[in-house]
């Protein structure tokens, strides 16, 4: 009879939040993840841990997000609730001694950044935060073109974010554009500019796709410059209403060369017509980064055994945090401003 082969035990997961990230990702754990299983879901709307969790086979279901996290099964905790509870949410998992994986934004002030870290640190429990660009395929080849060398110093560098739909604009919040859309750029900019510190934002931005909710507070419609201590400029550039699709990329321009990331045609697939060719476009998030939302939870529950965080940190969070908090105060003050001048 052949050695029985021992598995090992699949790490035990809980969501925190169960809108459309949370329900994605819970989905990810139950279905696509080896290795991972679904341990237990909550949302304090009535109802709604039930209906994402039930047909994922997974019955245990919270209204009360402290009560999943002190769940003794569980082992590591999603954070995929609204940006201001994240912080709490990251400290009390650490606190518990679970593993954290945290939507970004981390933290909406550099002093909750600071909390989030050093409770993840206090405690030795992993931290890794959702930048899932860094785990799509050609982000992430992008970036070892950069890391080898081969397209010399890098001198200008863009990222782009349009999302093809603003619902509901009157429920943005404000200053949104930064903190939660441009702060996926801002962490792709420090990512690919490896080494170099951002030391100058200036941010333009308005609201040109919903010109009537900009007096409530909207922008939905930004470019900022940044500037970097290695000489680089880098724009980042976001709008919430791309008429033909999901289009994020990415580029680095060097001395030797330039290297691009990101496409919005679903697949290379064309139509030739009497009018032309075309192509189809990717519409959601979930669709254009379905295997970076999946690999980058796959690495955190790897880190859950390993203990090791290897890309996404609570730090390099901060950092892009500290970008998004500056160009709140650039484009109030329409005006470049440095970074040390951000207060937490
Ligand atoms: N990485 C990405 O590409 C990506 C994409 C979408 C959203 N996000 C981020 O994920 C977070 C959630 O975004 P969303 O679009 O899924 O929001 P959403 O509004 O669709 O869902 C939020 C869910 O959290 C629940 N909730 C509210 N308060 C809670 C609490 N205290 N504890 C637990 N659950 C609570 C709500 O009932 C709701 O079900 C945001 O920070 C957002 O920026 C990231």
């Amino acid at each position: 009879m052949p050695n029985a082969i021992s598995l090992p035990e699949p790490v035990r997961l809980g969501v925190i939040g169960t809108g459309w990230i949370g329900s994605f990702h819970a989905e990810s754990i139950a279905h696509r993840i080896p290795g991972a299983v679904l341990e237990a879901v909550a949302d304090p709307r009535a109802g709604a841990a039930e209906t994402v969790a039930h047909p994922l086979g997974t019955e245990k279901v919270y209204l009360e997000a402290l009560e999943l996290i002190k769940d003794p099964d569980v082992e590591g905790v999603v954070i995929a609730s609204p940006a201001f509870t994240h912080t709490d949410l990251v400290v009390a998992a650490a606190e518990a001694g679970k593993a954290v994986f945290v939507e970004k934004p981390m933290a909406l002030t550099l002093a909750d950044a600071d909390r989030a870290i050093g409770a993840a640190a206090k405690a030795g429990v992993p931290l890794q935060v959702g930048f899932n660009r860094r785990f799509a395929t050609d982000f992430a080849a992008a970036k070892a073109v950069v890391a080898e060398g081969r397209l010399g110093t890098p001198q200008l560098l863009r990222s782009v974010t349009r999302d093809p739909g603003l619902a509901d604009p009157g429920s943005v919040k404000p200053w949104t554009i930064f903190l939660e859309t441009l702060i996926h750029d801002f962490d792709t900019l420090n990512w690919f500019n490896d080494g170099a510190r951002p030391v100058e934002v200036y941010a333009a931005a308005d609201a040109l796709v919903a010109p009537g909710f900009k007096d409530s507070g909207l922008l939905d419609t930004s470019s900022v410059t940044i500037r970097y201590d290695n000489g680089a400029i880098a724009t980042a550039e976001a709008s919430f209403s791309a008429a033909y699709g999901y289009d994020i990329r990415g580029e680095v321009f060097g001395s030797r060369g330039m290297v691009t990331a990101g496409d919005v045609r679903s697949s290379s697939m064309r139509f030739y017509g009497a009018e032309g060719a075309s192509s189809e476009t990717t519409r959601l998030n979930i669709d254009l980064f379905r295997e970076a939302y999946t690999d980058e939870l796959a690495a955190f529950a790897a880190s859950v055994r390993s203990g090791v965080v290897e890309q996404a940190r609570g730090e390099d969070a901060r950092a892009a945090l500290e970008i998004a908090l500056v160009c709140i105060e650039s484009y109030q003050q329409n005006r470049p401003v440095q970074l040390a001048g951000v207060s937490a």
